[in-house]
């Protein structure tokens, strides 16, 4: 029987689904990853190995799986996962596409709401007892209808963001490595450069992958270019910001607000600037965080593994070229 090595409890189901075909080996911790020397000496009896976005699954690690045959990543996300070292043994990487697009487009919305109105900050002005009575200048935020929205990325989780924002009435600006002329169609999009996304939008939402490319893509400069009222959003990858210029830009007005899913450093120290300002939105990576998405999510990552480890080619593969009938 193969052994797989599972890196947290997942959702019942999907730890059946592995059970009923390999031996496993599980981390019992739910809210802390297995240490890196864990993984390290886990892999080297493993098949298959069933990770998170929070695993470092880096060469070193791929290079100790003697037998490892695929690793299976319960995200859509896999920038903790070195694909060519995998790929370079023949090994299977899977991922977790689709299931989450709708439930991640729900989170980023939400996130504009509450950047844009100022839900967090009202919510504890109400709960300190500083609410005195309605007022006409009281927690006065930015409109969200009519106003333009910037998607950077028009992915699968950025198409579902404008088409939610269809029904704010909103003008839809998108940046890409390259246009979509299908996406605009459908969608009533209009292509732009990054620079002049950022200068024409009121709220710019970010859902493209962390790769050398975006690493830092938005950073001073970028975030000088936006309009003193605008909103950005990211609930992509953390380093795709630059946080200390992100904390720069919005204690000094420069930009309205934040609302963030994802940080540099996960979690992000208490004393971390951006946790520091009322302008600033924070989650835990929750994006993805319904009961359904997160059964999906694990269900299709067991799925993939065990396809693999079959010799069957997994539905979601990452690295193609390593598979051979
Ligand atoms: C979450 O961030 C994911 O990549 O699935």
């Amino acid at each position: 029987m193969a052994k797989v090595y599972i890196t947290r409890p997942i959702a019942d189901e999907a730890l059946a689904l592995v059970r009923g075909a390999a031996q496993i080996s599980l981390w019992p911790n739910p809210d802390v990853p297995p240490p890196r020397d864990v993984i390290l000496a886990e892999v080297r009896s493993a098949d298959g190995l069933l990770c998170l976005l929070t695993d470092a699954i880096d060469a070193e690690i791929i290079a100790a799986g003697e037998n490892l045959r695929a690793i299976s990543n319960m995200a859509v996300g896999y920038d903790n996962i070195d694909v060519p070292a995998a790929t370079a043994r023949n090994i299977l990487v899977c991922n977790t596409p689709g299931v989450l697009t709708e439930t991640t487009a729900d989170l980023a919305w939400s996130l504009i709401a509450a950047a844009a109105r100022r839900i967090p900050e009202a919510d504890r002005y109400l709960r300190a007892g500083r609410w005195k009575s309605w007022s006409p200048q009281l927690m006065l935020g930015q409109d969200i209808c009519g106003s333009t929205l910037g998607i950077i990325g028009l992915g699968r989780i950025g198409q579902a963001v404008a088409r939610r924002a269809k029904g704010f009435n909103m003008r839809i600006l998108y940046a890409d490595l390259a246009p979509k002329p299908d996406a605009e169609e459908a969608l009533g999009v209009r292509f732009a450069e990054l620079h002049e996304l950022l200068r024409e939008s009121d709220i710019v939402s970010i859902h493209t992958p962390l790769t050398d490319r975006t690493h830092h893509l938005i950073g001073a400069r970028e975030l000088a270019l936006m309009k003193p009222s605008a909103v950005l959003v990211n609930t992509a990858r953390g380093t795709v910001v630059d946080g200390k210029a992100l904390a720069d830009a919005l204690r000094e007005g420069r930009i309205f607000a934040a609302g963030l899913d994802v940080f540099e450093s996960e979690p992000p120290a208490l004393d971390d600037p951006l946790l520091q300002l009322d302008n600033c939105v924070v989650l835990p990576h929750i994006g993805s965080a319904s009961v359904d998405t997160r059964t999906r999510m694990a269900t299709m990552a067991a799925d993939g593994l065990l396809a693999a480890l079959e010799g069957r080619r997994p539905p979601y593969l990452v690295n193609p070229e390593a598979f051979s009938l």
